[in-house]
């Protein structure tokens, strides 16, 4: 298989929803450039709008007139999430520093997935939360005057550390989140960039009382897992190039490139430079041979989402992966540790689970068979991209699940491999 051309690929999904949140918070008019247009950002879109923040449809620039940081109104249904872990987590700290409550709701994936890393700390501020089924939605968050509060998650967790974030911005308390190690920062960015004091110390933050949210332009970078699609691709073709433009190269984000980097691959950044306070470059990628690589839990984080393209990396190339440290992947979109492991299986890779990762066995075959991601987007893409490469017979079922992350994800897979 020959890779070639450019591909621009949307723009960043923890940055979309970010922006959208954050815009809807701030006094005054912000300005959004490429944000994603996805299901799991209309999900964001959709709970904002049903607490009163007038949301145009989504368009390549838009403005956004924020309610202020106290502004949102009671919702009159349940606020459905849909897929989106992200918009119940971080909505969950909007609506819980509000003196109203709200019903999240959320599809049979999201519904499993666990809410007590929210409910906890947001309790502690003096939220009510209530569980219907064990800690997933539905649930109700009753919100409250908070209090402060100084929280070691014991974990490492954007959402989590967001919401507690949101949740002080709001209620006007400081606030202080220690990690294990430290998740993507995005939040804190942006909100140094809105005018509020927020201070990252290793893998601690800080955020003091604000009073308001100043309004901003967000330029929204193209998001670096869907990049690692092409990354992955370009590492397993037989010849040709492809560059990756605009791609978010925030420290926090960039465990896959530097695991593939060990891993033998040719990955050279161009025209770095900082937008809107994040690191942006083009990536130019060409196949080498790759090697071994193991992945321990002080990476995961910067890696998390891109851990199951990893093992298919690994097994399209024929050699050997092992991942500890990463039990979070069992409460993602689907258990991605078995997922994956059962469909590699399929293909007739070598893979075995361990109980907070996952080994490959790399042998160099030609891997064939029908894939099943359980409707998970990353599982289906990451297969994909398996499929595309030169000898294999990938079929993937239910392909329709990038929707939430990149609908034209085939296309451009198609046409970078044309
Ligand atoms: C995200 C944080 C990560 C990541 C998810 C997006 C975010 O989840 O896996 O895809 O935008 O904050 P956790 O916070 O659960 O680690």
């Amino acid at each position: 298989m020959r890779v070639r051309g450019t591909v621009r690929v949307p723009g960043d999904k923890s940055i979309s929803h970010r922006a959208l949140i954050l815009a809807a918070l701030a006094d005054g008019e912000s300005i959004i450039r490429g944000i994603l247009d996805s299901e799991d950002v209309a999900s964001t879109a959709r709970v904002l709008r049903a607490m009163g923040v007038e949301i145009p449809g989504f368009a390549d620039v838009f403005r956004l007139s924020g309610v202020g940081l106290r502004g949102l109104r009671p919702p009159r249904s349940a606020l459905d999430c849909g897929n989106s872990g992200t918009t119940a987590r971080l909505v969950a700290g909007i609506v819980a520093a509000h003196p109203f409550s709200a019903r999240f709701e959320g599809d049979p994936s999201l519904s499993r997935r666990p809410m007590k890393r929210v409910a906890e700390p947001l309790t502690y501020m003096g939220a009510q939360f209530e569980f219907e089924r064990g800690d997933g939605l539905p649930m109700t968050v009753r919100g409250i005057d908070l209090r402060s509060i100084d929280w070691d998650t014991g974990a490492s967790s954007a959402q989590v550390k967001s919401a507690i974030l949101l949740a002080g911005l709001i209620a006007g308390v400081e606030v202080r989140v220690t990690e294990t190690v430290r998740s993507r920062d995005h939040t804190e960015r942006m909100l140094r960039a809105m005018g509020v004091d927020v201070e990252n110390d290793g893998n601690q933050v800080c955020l003091r009382p604000a009073r308001r949210l100043n309004a901003a332009e967000f330029t929204i970078p193209a998001d670096p897992s869907s990049a690692s699609f092409f990354v992955a691709l370009a590492a397993m073709a037989d010849d040709g190039e492809l560059v990756l433009e605009d791609v978010c190269l925030n420290p926090t984000r960039t465990g896959f490139l530097s695991a593939v980097a060990r891993m033998g691959g040719d990955i050279s950044r161009e025209g770095v430079r900082e937008v809107a306070g994040e690191q942006i470059g083009s990536l130019r990628v060409r196949p080498t041979s790759l090697g071994p690589v193991s992945i321990g839990a002080s990476e995961v984080p910067a890696l998390i989402d891109e851990l199951p393209l990893l093992a298919c990396l690994a097994a399209g190339a024929g050699v050997d992966l092992e991942i500890t440290g990463a039990e979070e992947l069992r409460v993602k979109e689907s258990d991605r540790i078995s997922t994956v492991v059962a469909n590699l299986r399929r293909v007739g890779a070598c893979a075995e689970e361990l109980p907070d990762g996952l080994v490959v066995r790399g042998e160099k075959k030609e891997l064939a068979g029908t894939v099943d991601p359980h409707g998970d987007h990353r599982i289906a893409m990451a297969f994909g991209v398996l499929g595309a490469v030169r000898g294999n017979r990938v079929e993937v079922k239910d392909t329709r699940a990038v929707a939430v992350f990149y609908p034209r994800f085939w296309e451009d897979l198609k046409a970078a491999t044309a």
